[in-house]
């Protein structure tokens, strides 16, 4: 792991509190915040609220508007291939029924609806965040709590897609998660992660050290930053998937040139958007301040975030206990 922080070259700003005040992302009913139906509202934007969902980012228009330029930007770095599993033929024929879970705005979901109109798109999403007006007739949406339990019966989907998720899910939810995602495609389906690596980059000691406090703070809601590259051990305890993982890598400039210029404006957004100066016990004009040489190190240390897929095939027969034995 490259850690290119030391003691020597610790920042200068200091937290108010030495420990992040984690409590300012978990409000409870007796503070003065708004909780309504399920949602929080705080700073003017609005928040999820509801047991067992611990995503810290809001639900609201500017997020919906930062989650697009974000797609934009991934497809960007991934020159166009926005999906890796080797179902292309099979997609342009017509006839498979594709899941992306956590869609979000649905970026993914409307490029591929248009890109194979004859086969069929459902994006699942705790948010309703795709304009009716945009949906093609192949493209579908269901609004639902994945830790629920995704909505569709075994054996649905031709191709189960989910991808920069690392935020919504637990480190102790990821496994049902996966294996949920499994258990809703077919028998020689494919199923197709996608996630960033939010540390392990060269970067300069203020952005570490934002990195070391958000860092912090979403392990106080059980959520694991740097489990991007390692999410491929949730495939290897299933059973119904062949034993082969696949793998891709690239990587999203955070400065150096418009595309890491506006990674960065959308990357320092999703600070703010989950509060961290009041977590750290600082200012907004603090953390701007901080986010000021941030900017200027990402440029000097070429900071680079990574993005890894791993892809798996689940096994054309697969295995069901047979209690007739
Ligand atoms: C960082 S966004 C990623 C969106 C999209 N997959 C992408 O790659 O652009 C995370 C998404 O997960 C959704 N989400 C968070 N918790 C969820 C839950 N418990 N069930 C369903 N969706 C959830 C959010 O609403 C948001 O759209």
């Amino acid at each position: 792991m490259n850690q290119s922080t030391n003691q020597s070259h610790r920042p200068q700003f200091q937290t108010k509190r030495p420990i992040s005040n984690y409590e300012a992302l978990n409000p409870t009913r007796e503070d003065d915040d708004s909780i309504m139906d399920g949602f929080h509202y705080k700073s003017g934007r609005r928040y999820h609220f509801l047991d067992g969902v611990k995503y810290p980012l809001p639900c609201d228009t500017d997020e919906t508007y930062r989650l697009k330029i974000n797609y934009s930007i991934s497809r960007y770095c991934w020159q166009g291939n926005i999906f890796y599993s080797p179902l292309e033929n099979e997609l342009a024929k017509g006839g498979m029924r594709v899941l992306d879970v956590g869609c979000g705005p649905g970026g993914w979901l409307l490029d591929m609806a248009t890109e194979f109109p004859n086969s069929t798109f459902v994006g699942v999403d705790i948010s309703s965040m795709i304009p009716k007006d945009q949906q093609p007739s192949n493209l579908g949406f269901l609004q639902c709590n994945i830790h629920n339990g995704l909505p569709f019966p075994d054996d649905t989907f031709d191709f189960v897609f989910m991808s920069h998720m690392f935020t919504s899910i637990t480190e102790d939810q990821w496994q049902d998660v996966v294996d949920d995602l499994v258990r809703v495609a077919k028998p020689g389906g494919w199923i197709e992660l996608m996630e960033g690596d939010y540390m392990n980059s060269t970067a300069g000691p203020v952005t570490r050290e934002i990195q070391t406090q958000l860092t912090i703070l979403m392990r106080s809601r059980g959520i694991n930053m740097n489990i991007g590259p390692t999410v491929y051990k949730y495939f290897e305890n299933i059973e119904d998937l062949e034993d082969e993982i696949f793998t891709g890598q690239t990587t999203t400039p955070l400065g150096n040139g418009t595309v890491g210029e506006l990674a960065f404006k959308n990357y320092k957004a999703s600070h703010f958007a989950v509060r961290l100066h009041e977590c750290m016990g600082i200012s907004k004009q603090e953390l701007e301040n901080m986010f000021k040489i941030s900017q200027k190190e990402v440029d000097d240390c070429n900071t680079v975030l990574n993005i890894h897929r791993f892809y798996a095939q689940k096994k054309i027969s697969s295995v069901k206990s047979d209690d007739s034995w």
